[in-house]
């Protein structure tokens, strides 16, 4: 069949289809439902402790015994000085009196965390591990690998992917600019390197060895079929199951990209001081006006990620992330059988209408 490739056979999947690791997003049911039907759901491990992945990891296996995925983001280093965050904190004073927030202190962010969440990958034999924001060391690579781990890169540049297979990665993700969140963008600024996915997926493919997964923009069967004619062995997605009905987004997360159609999104770092593409709203334009007081990933990340989290649980989408790609009008309010059902049949459509 068309769809059996290098990524169904390393996955030890039925569909080259992976529900991407939202970190934040995902639940152990959106997880299992996924791999249940055949796709690969991924555990969003990004911001998890390593006791929260061994609890998710334990749930994920206790609803289904097939082959799933983790993700998480390779550690950068950043610097940054006190008196920028002190004058950050005076910024959002205002957001923290409204809400009842406390001000928060940049996190710790040590390397170990990452090193003891790849423990617990290898610990419970799972079959695959996605990274974001850079490549694993050697050491991580080979311990996976050697363990019978299967590695997944990210990259929006061909030059990404190729320091990615000159590393040793498995596979590799080819995340185009339409694509909802952070990217992994990791030898320049993803505010500059906005490359599409039709654009990217090609050119990625003729220029690596390693099978290609197309990303960004991609909510039916024929953007599948598409990335599939443009060379890609599998496809990711996000934000069409970020409205599925077992995703862990708020419900005004998901109401705002079903409500929402394809000129609404920005790429801005304002939110998490990494460029990320979302619906744009007020707490975005604000911030968007002090631009140059951003502080660096993942330290914005921490003096806004109480504030967001709290609006969104009171509902308020001026005020929180609300990532998203650039196929909002594509979005379904279903269930991830009924999502992957029509991927499949959608696809099959276009198979047989051009006698492929
Ligand atoms: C809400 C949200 C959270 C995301 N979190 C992650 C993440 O934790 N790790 C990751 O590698 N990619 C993450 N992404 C990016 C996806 O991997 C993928 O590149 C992108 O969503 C594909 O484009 P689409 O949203 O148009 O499907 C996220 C995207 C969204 C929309």
């Amino acid at each position: 069949m068309w769809y059996q490739t290098a990524v169904t056979e390393k996955c030890g999947i039925q569909y080259p289809i992976i529900q991407a690791g939202m970190a934040g997003s995902t639940t152990p049911a959106l997880v299992a439902a996924v791999s249940e039907m055949g796709a690969l759901g991924t555990i969003g491990a990004g911001y998890m402790t390593p006791e929260q992945l061994d609890k998710e990891i334990q749930e994920v296996k206790r609803l289904t015994s097939q082959p799933f995925a983790v993700n998480l983001f390779v550690p950068e280093s950043y610097d940054y000085r006190d008196e920028a965050v002190n004058a950050m904190n005076r910024h959002l004073k205002p957001y923290r009196d409204a809400l009842s927030l406390d001000t928060p202190k940049p996190g710790a962010h040590d390397k170990a965390t990452f090193v003891r969440l790849i423990d617990v990958v290898i610990e419970h034999q799972v079959p695959v591990c996605s990274f974001t924001f850079g490549i694993p060391s050697a050491t991580e690579m080979s311990r996976l690998q050697s363990n019978g781990v299967t590695v997944i890169g990210s990259a929006t540049t061909v030059a990404e992917a190729q320091a990615l297979e000159q590393a040793g990665i498995d596979m590799i993700v080819a995340q185009g600019s339409e694509a909802g969140g952070h990217r992994a963008a990791f030898q320049q600024n993803g505010l500059e390197s906005l490359v599409g996915t039709m654009a990217l997926v090609p050119q990625m493919a003729d220029n690596v060895d390693v099978p290609v997964i197309a990303a960004g923009g991609i909510m039916d069967g024929r953007g599948w079929l598409a990335s599939h004619v443009l060379g890609a062995a599998g496809i990711q997605l996000d934000t069409a199951f970020l409205t599925s009905q077992e995703s862990g987004a708020k419900p005004v997360h998901r109401e705002a990209i079903l409500n929402s159609v394809e000129t609404d999104t920005v790429v801005t770092d304002v939110l998490s001081g990494k460029a990320a593409r979302g619906l744009q709203n007020t707490i975005i334009d604000d911030l968007e006006g002090i631009k140059h007081q951003v502080l660096p990933y993942p330290i914005q990340n921490d003096l806004t990620k109480q504030i967001r989290a709290t609006a969104a649980k009171n509902g308020q989408a001026a005020w929180t992330h609300v990532w998203s790609g650039q196929g909002t009008r594509l979005s379904r309010d279903t269930d991830v059988k009924n999502l992957i059902d029509k991927l499949i049949t959608e696809a099959q459509l276009q198979v047989d209408r051009f006698n492929l």
